[in-house]
């Protein structure tokens, strides 16, 4: 896992920003991607990527790089699982019907938006305008969130909220859940992002 990082919720992508920003940020991307090795190239241009699972344990989070976006890996515990029943009604899309082509995979219009209910994996990319939503994965009142907050993400451009199955909180400026890309599982502890048939 070269490019992953693993951590308990603190990490934020580096190169996506809000608004203006974020043109900035793809506009220098490209002379970089130039520079990359062939399968750096490949990854790039959006080859499926392999990831090692075995060691992102309960609670924890990793990020990996798919496309040029941050792919959140997120493995929850069974409390955080149950804490999806009471955002049911707190967010906007619970059963992920808005764009389903474009967000949410067949095996992911869920409760809990993933194959497994234990694993979220998530584009970590904010559907207002693109910043990167931090990870707020404690539950409990705490600054910038709701008193009865159960664990999730909060856009730090506008306030938007998402749960854990990155599912977008009721009247908040973000239209959308999170993305979930297409992935499959190889084996229990290896994930393949960016496909989700076998050739
Ligand atoms: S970019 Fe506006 S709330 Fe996330």
């Amino acid at each position: 896992m070269s490019n992953d990082a693993i951590d308990s919720g603190r990490r934020t992508w580096i190169g996506i920003a809000c608004g203006a920003g974020a043109l900035g940020t793809v506009a220098t991307a490209v002379p970089f991607v130039s520079s990359f090795s062939p399968s750096e190239r490949a990854k790039a241009a959006g080859a499926p990527v392999e990831v090692d699972i075995s060691a992102i344990r309960a609670g924890e989070m990793a990020t990996v790089e798919w496309r040029g976006k941050p792919v959140w890996i997120m493995r929850r515990t069974p409390e955080q699982i149950a804490s999806l029943k009471k955002t049911d009604a707190l967010v906007a899309d619970p059963d992920s019907k808005r764009k389903p082509d474009e967000l949410t995979p067949e095996y992911a219009r869920n409760e809990h938006r993933s194959r497994k209910p234990e694993l979220l994996v998530a584009v970590g990319i904010c559907t207002h305008l693109g910043c990167s939503p931090s990870a707020k994965l404690e539950a409990g009142p705490q600054p910038s969130l709701p008193d009865d907050w159960q664990g999730g993400f909060l856009c730090p451009c506008h306030g938007s909220l998402f749960d854990l199955a990155g599912r977008v909180y009721k009247n908040k400026p973000a239209p959308d859940n999170l993305e979930v890309p297409p992935y499959m599982y190889l084996s229990d502890g290896r994930l393949l992002i960016g496909e989700d048939k076998k050739a």
